[in-house]
């Protein structure tokens, strides 16, 4: 856990809302140190933490069912700012003693307020008499306030769409301000946090560089640290800041499992080994690999295959490093916030994941995970602070189990093979066209299935290449990307004409849902 003492913080009590994270990554943008709590957090946790304003979240439960959730009263007197968000402004309102109803006018979308008055919110961005555009999500509204508040905005289905105590300092807004679909959202948060709160924007990059060194020194000590290396952002800015931290008692371990994409490997060695100077061991394992995943079709048995040899390899290799005291794990912020959930049911497995961080329990190691504080976007950016190249920093995500799962039915060395050319003629296209970082995730699929063409005076029968480019903001929804038809037919011209073994080339224009990102 970061050491606070010297930020400025700010905490989120979340309601459950989809949405939760992107306050915090609003605050964090604007240099605001902040953390996710669920809404139950315990009173004295929240004062020992001495935040320098709470925002209360959205939520989908309504205030005015029996037994729904509440903010800790201490959140209203603390004598700091609060700021509640759709839901979150209706439990303050409803704690402070205003109410609530179910209103017959929802707001879903696209909705304007009327600035009707001044406030600290508002400052230097609306003036009274403006009608600015926000995003509204919401079927309940405040039909009466506390005291001492009064409306500064309105909107069609809500007359109390923003609501200021200025002596307390508490707002209100019915809209959500941390979506893009509320242009000057992110600008409203920050009048919260700087001009109401007082916070100074000191959380930066280079700060968190030092602290982080600084705390990893001071757990690690002089003991020993493995790191399994994938190459992904996440595992490389760990086992960077790491060796920048404790140097040579970091043992970064890369198992190659022989279905990575072309000239990976030998990325990551000259990376990590030539350039940073890192201890690295790097375990060519394909031929293990390949030889179990013989025959396999079912994904989820190639899935558990990969994992569980991936598993023996990392053990088998960190024995012959004589063991270590400490395992360097990339777990990123998302992966911690204690969520709140909104059903209460448990998920279904849609796919078993594997990735470097799946490493057994017993292993009887201490955990080392610098990064637990940070969102994505904030591991790249402190990437880039420790001089990682831009082509590991702002790569797209790459699956733990790797081509296999990009390989229908069996997977064959030569398969490999052939989906790895396909593949980097796609990526370099796309980054010749200077659209790699407007894509989330792109690549190539190689189908299990033949169709006749014909090339020169001849018939050929080869394999069919699917291509894939999605957006998306965290890989829990996805949508196509739009490439232009003039694009794709360069693409598929030079993958049948360069490629041998493909034939013929198609475009997934699947969504997430239904479709997931990888096929398999
Ligand atoms: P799906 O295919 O479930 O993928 O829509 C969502 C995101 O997760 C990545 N992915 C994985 N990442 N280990 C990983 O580290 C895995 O086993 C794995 N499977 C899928 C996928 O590439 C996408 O970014």
């Amino acid at each position: 856990m970061t050491d606070l003492s010297s930020h400025d913080r700010i905490l989120i009590l979340d309601f459950g809302s989809q949405v939760t994270q992107l306050i915090a990554r609003r605050l964090r943008e604007s240099g605001v140190y902040c953390e996710i709590w669920p809404f139950t957090a315990d009173a004295a946790r929240i004062q020992l933490f001495a935040p320098k304003g709470i925002i209360l979240s959205g939520g989908p439960a309504s205030t005015v069912d029996e037994g729904s959730p509440r903010a800790p009263q201490v959140v209203f007197e603390m004598g700091i700012p609060v700021l509640g968000i759709c839901y979150g402004q209706q439990t303050m309102c409803m704690q402070l003693g205003g109410r609530v109803e179910k209103s017959d006018h929802q707001e879903y979308g696209r909705a304007y307020v009327e600035v009707k008055e001044a406030c600290a919110l508002t400052q230097a961005l609306w003036a009274p008499g403006a009608r600015e555009q926000v995003w509204m999500s919401h079927g309940d509204r405040v039909a009466a306030l506390p005291e001492g508040f009064r409306i500064v905005a309105t909107s069609e289905g809500a007359p109390y769409a923003m609501v200021a105590d200025d002596d307390r300092k508490f707002y209100g807004i019915q809209f959500h301000p941390e979506v893009v679909h509320t242009p000057h959202g992110a600008a409203l948060l920050k009048n919260f946090t700087h001009a109401v709160c007082g916070c100074q924007g000191d959380w930066t990059m280079a700060a968190f560089r030092a602290e982080a060194i600084a705390r990893i020194r001071a757990q690690v000590g002089d003991g020993k640290v493995i790191c399994g290396l994938s190459g992904g952002v996440d595992s490389s800015v760990a086992a960077v800041l790491i060796h920048e931290a404790i140097g040579d008692q970091l043992t970064c371990i890369y198992v190659d499992h022989g279905v990575m994409r072309a000239g990976e490997t030998e990325q990551v060695v000259a990376t990590f080994r030539d350039r940073f100077n890192i201890k690295l061991v790097h375990r060519d394992a394909s031929d293990l690999f390949l030889g179990q995943l013989a025959g396999v079709t079912d994904p989820e048995l190639k899935r558990k295959t990969i994992g569980r040899l991936f598993i023996e390899v990392f053990e088998e290799e960190q024995e012959k490093i004589g063991g270590a005291d400490f395992l360097a794990q990339g777990t990123l912020y998302p992966d911690v916030i204690e969520s709140v959930s909104a059903t209460g049911g448990p998920s279904v497995t849609i796919k078993s994941h594997h990735n470097v961080g799946g490493l057994p329990e017993d292993m009887r190691m201490k955990l080392v995970e610098p990064l637990r504080d940070l969102f994505k976007d904030e591991v790249r950016a402190l990437g880039r602070e420790l001089g990682l190249p831009e082509e590991i920093v702002g790569r797209h995500p790459f699956p733990g189990p790797g081509l296999a799962i990009r390989i229908p039915g069996e997977v064959t060395r030569e398969k490999v093979q052939i989906l790895q050319k396909a593949d980097s003629i796609y990526l370099e296209e796309i980054r010749a066209a200077g659209l790699y970082d407007a894509i989330w995730q792109a690549f190539a699929v190689l189908l299990p299935v033949k169709t006749v063409g014909v090339m020169g005076d001849g018939r050929t029968y080869d394999s069919v290449c699917a291509l894939r480019a999605v957006t998306s903001t965290d890989g829990m929804t996805a949508d196509v990307y739009p490439f232009s038809m003039e694009f794709l037919t360069r693409v598929a011209g030079r993958i049948v004409n360069e490629v041998r073994g493909i034939n013929r080339v198609t475009y997934d224009i699947t969504s997430k849902p239904p479709g997931t990102i990888e096929w398999e």
